[in-house]
Order: C-alpha cells, then sequence, then structure tokens
C-alpha cells in the first residue's frame, strides 16, 4: 500500500501549532476548526435566544447529527440516538433491558469501566456480569501479550450461556489495541438469541464499521470522532430498543411538547425511533461541533482515512523492524495489522523493567512537541487522517531515542 501524496484530512483544518505531533486521539481527538465555528454560532444564539430559531437551531442542529451519524455507520437515520458520551449510551441499554433475576451479561476481562460498571451495576438486580478472559495468559501477572494467534471471539462465543441476554465488547480495546471481529460474533448472539453490544469508541471516526449482527453501537465523540467531550451517539437495532424501557424525558416522547406551551394530557406514546432513548434538552452547542467534525471526515471517506492509517502502520513498523529496542514487538504487531486485527491506534507493549525508559521517552517528546499516550504496559501511537509520512519518520526517530 503506498501513501498517496497528501493525507485525506489537511492539517490545515486543525489548529495544530508549528511542531506539534499529536500521536493521541485514542486518549483525546483534537476537534476541527469547523467544530469550534459551528459551536460560536451556537454560543452567539445562546447569547441573543431571540436570533435562535426553533426548528433550525434547536431540532435541526440535532437532527444533522443524527443524520450524520447514520451516515457514519451506514445506518437508518430512526435508529441513532444522540447521547452524552459512549458510557451513557450502554447505560440506555443496560438499564432499560427489561432483566430477570439470573440474566446474564458477558464481558472480555480488561475492559475500559466504561462498559463494565453499568453491566456490574445490575447486580443490584440479580444480573450477572461475567468477564471472559480472551486468551491463555491474559489473568496472569504479568499478562501475556495478545499476539496473532489468539482467537477473543471463540473464546466470548464459547462462554455463552442458556442465561446470556447480552455480549459487549470493545470493538477495539483501548490498551492493547485489539479489534474484535464484531460481525463474525454478532453473528453467533443472534444464532444463540444473544444480543451483540459494541463500545466503538476506539474505531470510530477511522475505521469503516459494519454493524451486520450488532445490536448496539455507542461511541463518544471525543476520540477517532474529533469532536468535542460531551457529545457521543448511539445507534441501536429496532429490535432491541423495542426492548428497552424509554430512557428520555420529552425529546423521547416528542409529539407531547409543544411549542405554545399547550402539553398533551394525559400519556402520549414513546417514539420509536432512536430519540426514544434521548433526554431532555441536549448541548446543541455540542451537536453543532460534533456534527461538523462528522461532515469532515465523511468528506473525506472513512475508507480513505483507514487505508491512510494502514499505510502509516506499515511505514512505522518498517522503520522500527532493526531497532534493536522495538523491534521484537514491532513483529507481532506488524502480523496483527497484517491480519486486520488493530485499528487505528499501534500498541507497543513494554515490560516492568523498560517503563521507566518508556516515561523518559514520553517527556522527551513533551519536551519536542510529540504526545503518545501509555495504558497498561502499551505504548500506544495513534495515527489519524492528517497524519503524513514526515509524521511517521519524526515518530520513528522519536522512539528510537530510547
Ligand atoms: C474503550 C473505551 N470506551 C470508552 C471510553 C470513554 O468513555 P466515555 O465516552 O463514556 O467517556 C474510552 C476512553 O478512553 C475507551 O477507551
Amino acid at each position: 500500500m503506498s501513501l498517496s501524496d497528501s493525507p485525506p484530512l489537511s492539517p490545515e483544518l486543525f489548529d495544530f501549532p508549528p511542531g506539534r505531533l499529536w500521536l493521541a486521539h485514542c486518549k483525546d481527538g483534537p476537534m476541527p476548526r469547523s467544530a469550534l465555528a459551528g459551536m460560536q454560532e451556537i454560543l452567539q444564539q445562546e447569547l441573543r435566544p431571540w436570533e435562535m430559531n426553533w426548528e433550525r437551531d434547536f431540532l435541526g442542529t440535532c437532527q444533522a447529527l443524527r443524520d450524520a451519524g447514520a451516515q457514519l455507520l451506514d445506518a437508518d437515520v430512526s435508529d441513532i440516538s444522540i447521547t452524552q458520551c459512549t458510557t451513557t449510551g450502554l447505560e440506555a441499554i443496560a438499564f432499560g433491558m427489561p432483566w430477570q433475576p439470573g440474566d446474564e451479561v458477558l464481558i472480555p476481562r480488561d475492559e475500559f469501566p466504561s462498559n463494565r460498571l453499568p453491566w456490574m451495576a445490575l447486580s443490584a438486580r440479580g444480573v450477572v456480569c461475567r468477564e471472559v478472559t480472551l486468551w491463555d495468559g491474559q489473568e496472569a501477572l504479568p499478562p501475556r501479550v495478545p499476539t496473532v494467534a489468539v482467537d477473543p471471539e471463540q473464546r466470548l462465543m464459547d462462554a455463552i450461556g442458556p442465561r446470556t441476554r447480552i455480549v459487549a465488547v470493545s470493538w477495539i480495546r483501548y490498551q492493547d489495541g485489539i479489534r474484535l471481529d464484531v460481525q463474525r460474533l454478532g453473528q453467533a448472539c443472534r444464532e444463540r438469541g444473544v444480543h451483540l453490544v459494541v463500545d466503538g469508541i476506539q474505531g470510530a471516526g477511522t475505521t469503516l464499521a459494519s454493524l451486520a449482527g450488532v445490536s448496539a453501537f455507542a461511541s463518544g465523540g471525543h476520540k477517532g470522532l474529533l469532536g468535542p467531550q460531551g457529545q457521543g451517539l448511539l445507534w441501536t437495532s429496532p429490535e432491541l430498543r423495542a426492548l428497552l424501557m424509554p430512557s428520555g424525558t420529552w425529546l423521547a416522547a416528542p409529539s407531547a411538547f409543544s411549542q405554545s406551551g399547550v402539553q398533551e394530557a394525559p400519556l402520549v406514546p414513546w417514539a420509536t425511533d432512536g430519540r426514544r432513548l434521548e433526554p431532555g434538552s441536549p448541548s446543541i452547542v455540542n451537536c453543532r461541533a460534533l456534527a461538523a467534525s462528522l461532515t469532515m471526515l465523511l468528506g473525506a471517506g472513512i475508507g480513505r482515512i483507514e487505508d491512510h492509517v494502514r499505510a502509516l502502520q506499515q511505514q512505522l513498523l518498517d522503520a522500527l523492524k532493526d531497532d534493536p529496542f522495538w523491534q521484537t514487538d514491532a513483529a507481532r504487531v506488524r502480523c496483527l495489522v497484517d491480519h486486520r486485527r488493530t485499528g487505528p491506534t499501534l500498541c507497543f507493549h513494554y515490560d516492568d523493567e523498560q517503563a521507566q525508559a518508556v516515561t523518559r521517552l514520553l517527556a522527551l517528546g513533551e519536551r519536542e512537541g510529540i504526545t503518545a499516550s501509555t495504558r497498561d504496559g502499551f505504548l500506544r501511537i495513534a495515527f489519524h487522517g492528517w497524519h503524513d509520512a514526515a509524521d511517521v519518520r519524526r515518530t520513528a526517530a522519536w522512539m528510537a531515542r530510547i
């Protein structure tokens, strides 16, 4: 795969000062300037509400975000809900399901708390949340590092039991970067009458999603989607959504509300579309910003961004193949990349004895304007659509100085 001359996203769309190399959208993505401009427009209207148009600026802003979310996921817009973040999307499902005591949720071991705590909280309702070990040695101390030989989907399928109602997974894991084949897992779940719920935040915006077999996909907007903190999206299948208790208020029962002040009494039906899971007034400032970020990403093409990121990753792995410190793990990571077991983030493992050197490397990077991040013994290098070959060379040269 060759690198195109110009990246799918121009760096000029962002506010990068000269020399700033941000390799950490897996932690927090930079918003484009267009998102700030959108926010400013809404803030201006908040300052002068007499200039705000209800249909255009409030309902229209929400709908524009739902529309962009549907395009991103190649989904029907009626299945999109506006949420605050990944966690609130997952909570709408966890807290909305008609559980029976003894029902079970399966999650992988070592999930990010967003996809762990909402399910754990269900113990108060008699629901068991079981953590599944995805490969031999994942639970060991120190844990065994995943290789291309792992088969996490099979481990999860094998763990499904008669009381399992939901399997909830990260599409791409935040610490080791392993990508799950949610289509394969989703199909197996469907065959067993189980819903697959996906925390998609580590891949959304950089990786083409397929929802076949999936029942729900939740993502905050502040990583690869390049939106502001505190704005997310949820996609639910109509079948799952019909089971869920409506979790919203007046946007979730939209015909109950009228601008004339006359509210329908006593009971009006909840919306059956994604608004069913939306709360009252959203932050339209954030909605406008995330919609602008999505518009930019969709204009560039998620498939193009994905290919570009993979080409950058290959280039970095080439550069590290003879590096005395990184070469062994770079070979492991290359196999994962070649087998599509990764998303936008390359996660290089280091052991306890190497941890101080990695800490010094991060500090050196910060002094020179390079930001990467670490989690659980992995150095995470996250490329996106604006990075180019020169960024990769700089990343490799910096990593070699460990
Ligand atoms: C896998 C995963 N899920 C969720 C989140 C964030 O959750 P939220 O959008 O609820 O803040 C992160 C952040 O690091 C993450 O890595």
